[in-house]
């Protein structure tokens, strides 16, 4: 099992001080950078490419960032975001024509590559490719917005997504996205996620501190 990691998605920060809400989030406790891109096609919403990415590096942003795509055309954007300072990339299955091609793709560009479940995704998805991937990323809410609730069927789906990863012996992450909160994370640490993405649950206090330090409180037991 890997160490816990907080990653909160910067969906929900002030995008007109972006640098600033993201090293402020990472001086608070943060371990990565969660960082949504939306096309408007695969999603209903439109959020941030590359060159945000990039500009986050030159800021002097040095975690890793989480590069969560809700795209279409997933191979054209994946040089440009491992150019731009990813370091983890993951997409949807559904949106690659060829899954199997993208997860080298992402590898060979020098990224660590993840595999994303919206809510009804099987996860057979995994079934020849589990070698390939670095990180599962549950989806608890359907892709496309900050501040929904979690759908609890991804409890179940969790645990079975950790037992796949826990026989293959491989050293893959499993992050959850949606809907987390102080108040559930633990519940959802339990299921098997250790990487758990926040966004409303963190940008929207004043205090970063505070909200992250009550969740590794909850990660503790
Ligand atoms: C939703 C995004 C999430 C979103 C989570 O499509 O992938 O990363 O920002 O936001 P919260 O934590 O508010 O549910
Ligand atoms: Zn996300």
């Amino acid at each position: 099992r890997q160490p816990n990691w907080i990653a909160p998605s910067i969906l929900s920060a002030d995008f007109a001080r972006l640098g600033e809400d993201v090293s402020r989030v990472l001086t608070a406790g943060a371990d990565v950078v969660h960082f949504d891109v939306m096309d408007n096609h695969y999603v209903p919403n439109l959020t941030f490419g590359p060159m945000i990415c990039s500009a986050l590096r030159n800021y002097g942003i040095t975690a890793p960032v989480d590069v969560h795509l809700m795209v279409e055309n997933v191979d054209s954007l994946v040089p440009a975001f491992a150019a731009a300072g990813a370091s983890i990339i993951s997409f949807h299955p559904e949106a690659s024509k060829h899954v199997d091609r993208t997860l080298q793709l992402i590898r060979q560009q020098g990224c660590k590559a993840g595999l994303v479940f919206n809510p009804a995704t099987p996860l057979t998805y995994l079934d020849y490719v589990l070698d390939k991937v670095d990180l599962v990323l549950l989806m608890s809410v359907n892709p496309g917005f900050g501040g929904q609730s979690f759908i609890p069927a991804t409890l179940k789906k969790l645990q079975q997504a950790r037992q796949i990863i826990d026989q293959s012996g491989l050293p893959i992450r499993l992050e959850i996205d949606g809907g987390v909160k102080v108040e559930n994370i633990r519940e959802i640490a339990e299921a098997g996620a250790d990487t758990f993405v926040a966004g409303s649950a963190i940008f929207s206090q004043s205090d970063y501190q505070h909200v992250i330090d009550q969740m590794r409180a909850e990660l503790a037991g």
